[in-house]
């Protein structure tokens, strides 16, 4: 239920009586508490009220279709990124508030500033001057993109949509500005003027003039947008608000109403309101009604009926005057560090054995899951049961089979025929699948051929089922499956579908002496939001991102780990949709990074933080040893969402908490050197492709985030098989995107400033390498905003169609991931991109060699495709096109 749908009584006292002071009156005689009275009042006095809005909305400028968001809770004045005006609207109905014949001495406008890409810029308010409407769309998420405007909304054509128009699109208002203040960051704001207390004194003289007033950002800079809070929001103190400050003439005098509060009205208004009028003349400062009521959210779920300062004092969220404690009104709030930390378990074959050559089966399950003790269990999804997926051991060279069975089911064994969440047919491709929950698994990070990458196409319904073969022959490092449909990524793994994939080999496990066992932990971060049943809350419509209000570690929110005296080794994923992690630790030690997401670093990098975007991950090493027992250190994060953002903005600071035990752990050294990580010489690469990131208008949702404005089935790189490219993510946008490539891994090369000088790039600086804790094999990258990130790859073993897309899964999802098609030269049987005489040796070791189709050199020798290589037709197409120079 939303808050709108309540009636919500918009005054708001904001100063009350001494408390001391009535005591004092009551308890002398009337006559001399009369005198008194007066004696304190002075008569007549000046009064000061607050109220709230009465209606808000935004005019949202657009190209498509009339866009409002009527009852959201966020209003917008300024330009975005893309260069589309924002203007809000706010009015507050002043009549019904103040006595007629009032005057007004000073009026003060406050607005809460909630998120914001940009410094400080002048914000003004000036009135407007036509009635509009406030209807009932509702935009999700950040709702920057708004929501199809419903009957009676104001739109920038409409001041009613759907039938009457402004005169000016944009809106008609004042020419001058009543008050003009700088919004920086995140906070409360004031607008206040001569000149905004007199548009007061007007619509207080003349109800039919008032309209409010539009709210109007920096329109000469882009992006300048600011996102305010609106009526809508849930705590009262940061929903727009009026100050004004009084006299009344005379003919009224404060009423104190039923439920607490006071206005000024005659005698008969107060009797009407069923309140007691004390009196013309009497100021409500002097009057000391007992304060308003409304429902307190307080800690952790009740809520109860408090004044805004009672509720205040014990840390609630105050709902407003009047607001009833309706069940499901108070948001979840969820006590940190709890539970303790639960451990994947670690997948049982159906043959072999774990850490070897083996046969998975891998269901996936629907089920009910406590995420926290003190919320209902949530319905998850997960593998064989268990959310987050077991964990896959493997080693290096040895193949492991995993069937991947769509088992979902309901509670009465039925194979679901719908999706868990709200499928918004927008994102390209959902519709291929209609709504039931098609899966297909990925191995992220692995080194695969295509035909077991989990082509997203290829996403299949409840009852069937894929058998995959990963050969495993790549460097031991942290990998991790996830669900990877087409459109519906981001719900299938919000719903729990990913897990753990360890590839270790004897070096690692044997010879360098890092911790293991129990002090080998891994840990994926995941972010979530809940609805007060237990159930995730995940918005029905696509947005940009999704930033929940709970990180969950290994499926308990922020829960809290004990250890022993000493160094544990945490492998770390971020696993979240669209949330970046900045990790330290609270008692501002350090500790070290060992690994990146494709292995090992050649050495142990020491870090008093690390930043991880989605799907990355960090092998990070802490020394619990140095710590008495009984010692508590909090794993806090400080990244903003969206990232990199506003300092501060977005957090939600808690991760998980470590306790240490008096038993002593693991306390060997760490080794001075890992596995070395050689440099791919940028000299080898036979192009570099640059791809452009940028969000654009898109015609289901209004926008979406696209590489190179292309889509899905648009492929234009093409490398060739056992050739080195540098791929350039020129970055075009105020957010940054993890950019992640199949079937290889990467080097960073470096990092570039740039503006945009129009659609111009012109770089501000030099390249910079990746800090030591970025220069290993990596398959996901930061591309930070206006900087061109690039990385070096190798396109080996393999050909067919990768995807390679940002990993913030609202993007992936809809347009920001594309496919490569890795193809291998005819000829080039020792692949180095050119077919000439070295080649024949090459022809000759593929026939004696073998190997699967579409690999390797046999793919090159295999000059007409048969899937066989023999010197019939094969070294005779070989030697003609060599001899007439036509081979490709
Ligand atoms: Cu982790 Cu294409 O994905
Ligand atoms: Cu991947
Ligand atoms: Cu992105």
């Amino acid at each position: 239920m939303r808050l709108a749908d309540r009636a919500r009584p918009n005054f708001n006292r904001s100063k009350f009586n001494q408390p001391g002071q009535s005591k004092i009156i009551a308890a002398l005689s009337p006559a001399t508490a009369l005198v008194m009275l007066l004696a304190l009042t002075g008569g007549v006095r000046a009064d000061t009220i607050v109220i709230e809005a009465s209606k808000d909305n935004t005019l949202y400028q657009s190209t498509g279709f009339p866009i409002s968001n009527g009852l959201g809770t966020y209003i917008f004045a300024g330009k975005t990124n893309s260069g589309e005006i924002r203007r809000a609207v706010v009015r507050f109905d002043i009549a019904a508030n103040i006595p007629a014949g009032s005057v007004i001495n000073s009026a003060s406008l406050s607005m809460r500033m909630s998120r914001t890409i940009v410094g400080s810029m002048p914000v003004s308010v000036r009135p407007v001057l036509a009635s509009w409407g406030e209807g009932a769309s509702v935009a999700t998420g950040g709702q920057g993109g708004g929501a199809a405007a419903e009957p009676g909304d104001v739109t920038w054509e409409h001041r009613f949509y759907d039938g009457t128009l402004w005169a000016t699109p944009g809106g008609e208002f004042g020419g001058t500005p009543s008050a003009t203040t700088n919004v920086g960051g995140v906070g409360l704001y004031n607008w206040s003027s001569a000149q905004l207390a007199a548009d007061v004194q007007n619509w207080l003289d003349n109800p039919a003039n008032n309209h409010g007033w539009i709210v109007i950002g920096n329109e000469a800079a882009t992006p300048s947008a600011k996102r305010f809070d609106s009526r809508h929001v849930t705590t009262a103190s940061n929903r727009p608000r009026l100050t004004i400050n009084f006299t009344p003439t005379g003919a009224a005098g404060a009423c104190c109403v039923s439920g607490g509060g006071c206005v000024l009205n005659t005698a008969t208004q107060c009797a009407d309101l069923g309140g007691s009028h004390a009196g013309n003349g009497v100021s409500c400062a002097a009057a000391a009604c007992p304060p308003p009521t409304g429902g307190c959210c307080q800690p952790v779920t009740a809520c109860a009926a408090l004044t805004e300062a009672a509720c205040l004092t014990v840390g609630g969220i105050y709902l407003g005057n009047g607001a009833p404690c309706t069940p499901n009104q108070c948001p979840v709030q969820l006590e940190p560090f709890v539970d303790a930390l639960p451990i994947p378990p670690v997948a049982q074959p159906v043959s072999g054995v774990p850490g070897g050559a083996a046969t998975y089966d891998m269901f996936v399950t629907q089920q009910m899951q406590q995420l926290h003790q003190d919320l209902p269990p949530t319905k998850v999804w997960g593998f064989n049961g268990s959310f987050p997926g077991p964990t896959i051991e493997t080693k290096t060279d040895l193949p492991v089979t995993v069937r991947w069975v769509n088992n979902l089911r309901d509670a009465q064994g039925d194979l679901l025929t719908q999706h868990a969440l709200p499928v918004d047919p927008c994102p390209h491709g959902a519709d291929m699948f209609g709504n039931p929950p098609h899966v297909i698994p990925h191995l992220h990070g692995g080194h695969v051929p295509a035909s077991v990458d989990g082509y997203p196409e290829n996403a299949f319904p409840p009852g069937e089922e894929v058998t995959y073969v990963y050969p495993n022959q790549q460097t031991p490092a942290t990998l991790w499956y996830h669900d990877h449909a087409l459109g519906i990524t981001r719900l299938n793994v919000m719903m729990g579908l990913a897990g753990f994939y360890l590839v270790r080999d004897d070096f690692e496990s044997l010879l360098l002496n890092l911790p293991g066992g129990a002090y080998e932990v891994p840990l994926v971060l995941q972010d979530r939001s809940f609805n007060p049943d237990g159930s995730l809350a995940y918005p029905a419509m696509w947005d940009e991102h999704f930033f929940g209000d709970f990180i969950l570690v290994n499926g308990k929110v922020w829960p809290f780990m004990q250890v022993r005296r000493g160094k544990y080794r945490f492998r770390v994923l971020n696993g979240s949709n669209s949330r970046t992690y900045t990790l330290a630790l609270s008692n501002g030690a350090t500790f070290w990074q060992i690994g990146t997401d494709g292995g090992l670093l050649p050495a142990p990098v020491t870090r008093s933080s690390v930043t991880l975007s989605p799907g990355e991950r960090a092998d990070i090493v802490i020394d619990f040893g140095v710590y008495a027992a009984s010692t508590q250190i909090t794993l806090l994060n400080s990244a903003p969402a969206p990232y990199p953002g506003t300092p501060g903005e977005g957090v939600v600071p808690n991760v998980m908490k470590f306790i240490v035990q008096s038993l002593v752990g693991d306390v060997d050294a760490l080794p001075a050197s890992l596995r070395p990580v050689a440099p791919i010489p940028e000299s080898e690469s036979v192009q570099q492709r640059d791809f452009d990131l940028r969000k654009l208008t898109e015609a289901c949702s209004g926008s979406a985030w696209f590489i190179d404005g292309l889509m899905w089935h648009d492929i234009t790189e093409e490398p060739l098989l056992g050739t080195t490219e540098v791929w350039a993510f020129v970055n075009k946008s105020g957010m940054s995107h993890p950019m992640h490539m199949h079937l290889v891994q990467f080097q960073v090369l470096d990092r570039q400033p740039f503006v945009l000088n129009g659609d111009e790039i012109e770089v501000t600086g030099s390249r910079v390498p990746p800090p030591a804790n970025e220069a290993g094999w990596k398959d996901t990258v930061r591309a930070d905003p206006f900087e061109i990130t690039r990385v070096i790859a190798r396109f080996e073993d393999y050909t067919g169609n990768y995807a390679y897309h940002c990993h913030i899964l609202e993007h992936e999802d809809h347009q920001m991931m594309r496919q490569f098609r890795v193809t291998c030269l005819k000829g080039d049987t020792n692949l180095d991109g050119q077919v000439d005489g070295r080649d024949i040796e090459g022809f000759v070791d593929a026939v004696i060699a073998g190997g699967p189709a579409g690999t390797g050199p046999f793919c090159a020798a295999d000059m007409d495709d048969g899937g066989t290589l023999d010197a019939a037709d094969d070294l005779a197409a070989f030697v003609d096109c060599l001899v007439d120079g036509t081979c490709p």
